[in-house]
């Protein structure tokens, strides 16, 4: 992680879970990391947190399903450390919406977040690398076990549809990076079942449940997914880690 030390990292959903736990982890290794969500004091406890490690965090309040507040966050970053260098699309969410009876005010909450807002910070994060001629730049998503086969859960059907997108659009990304002799990479990341806020979002009046999925059987924990970033991201400039799915030795 050396060559990323001083560099500039996003990280979208950095208020929880997985974003915060890679958010130590950089800053730790030096970068400088702009962390968003729409939970800003979550942020500004991560930042001070991590006050004397090597790196630093910027706090950025965005909800990522509006396109204006994303491209305000860009802008902030341009002006604060000039632009990004690696653009880590970590921010994610379900609802129990089943295909044949959820609303589509939570489909389209789901489109938004995982797939859009994923698609709008793409874009803005490999123009800000291309503006200042960054060539070694990498966009990393972070995708889910989900991403590429079809269980029988209802309540995820809908999660499914948005992380196989995810699955389409790194591949498609990189394909359009290729297109123009770009060295930028890009990567997805596919974990398994974490125990973060996320699946009690996805069951808010089943507490029950969400505690015998996290604590049944051993299940990961955000850091052994932030490992696997790390992985990606360390590999040398010419090395490609197109996919990378970590799952627990008990999942089923
Ligand atoms: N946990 C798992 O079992 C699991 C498995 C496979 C894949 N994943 C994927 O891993 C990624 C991280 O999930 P996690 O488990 O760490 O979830 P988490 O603990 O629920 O954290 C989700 C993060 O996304 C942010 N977020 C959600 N909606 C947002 C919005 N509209 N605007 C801005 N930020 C928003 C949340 O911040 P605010 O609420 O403060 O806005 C939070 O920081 C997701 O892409 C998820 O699909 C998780």
């Amino acid at each position: 992680m050396e060559r990323w030390a001083g560099r500039v990292a996003l990280v979208t959903g950095a208020s929880a879970g997985i974003g915060a736990a890679l958010t130590r982890k950089l800053v730790k290794d030096g970068m400088k990391v702009a962390v968003c969500a729409r939970r800003l004091d979550r942020l500004e406890a991560l930042r001070d947190e991590l006050k004397g490690e090597p790196g630093a965090v910027l706090p950025i309040q965005c909800d990522l399903r509006k396109e204006d507040e994303i491209l305000a966050m860009f802008e902030k970053i341009k002006v604060t450390w000039g632009g990004v260098d690696v653009c880590v699309n970590n921010a994610g969410m379900n609802r129990n919406a089943p295909l044949l009876s959820g609303s589509t005010d939570d489909w389209r909450h789901i489109i938004d977040v995982n797939v859009l807002a994923l698609c709008i910070c793409t874009r803005e994060a490999v123009k800000s690398m291309q503006e200042r001629g960054v060539d070694d730049g990498h966009i990393i998503n972070i995708n889910s076990t989900l991403g590429h086969k079809v269980g029988n859960f209802p309540a995820f059907h809908f999660l499914m549809g948005s992380k196989f997108s995810v699955t389409a659009l790194t591949q498609g990304t990189r394909n359009e990076l290729k297109g123009l002799k770009s060295h930028i990479r890009a990567s997805s990341i596919s974990p398994g079942i974490v125990k973060t806020e996320a699946l009690a979002l996805s069951f808010p009046d089943q507490p029950e449940l969400v505690k015998h999925i996290h604590y049944s059987t051993k299940r990961m924990e955000a850091d052994d997914v932030a490992d696997a970033v790390i992985y990606a991201l360390s590999a040398p400039p010419h090395v490609q880690v197109e996919e990378v799915t970590v799952a627990g030795t008990e999942d089923e």
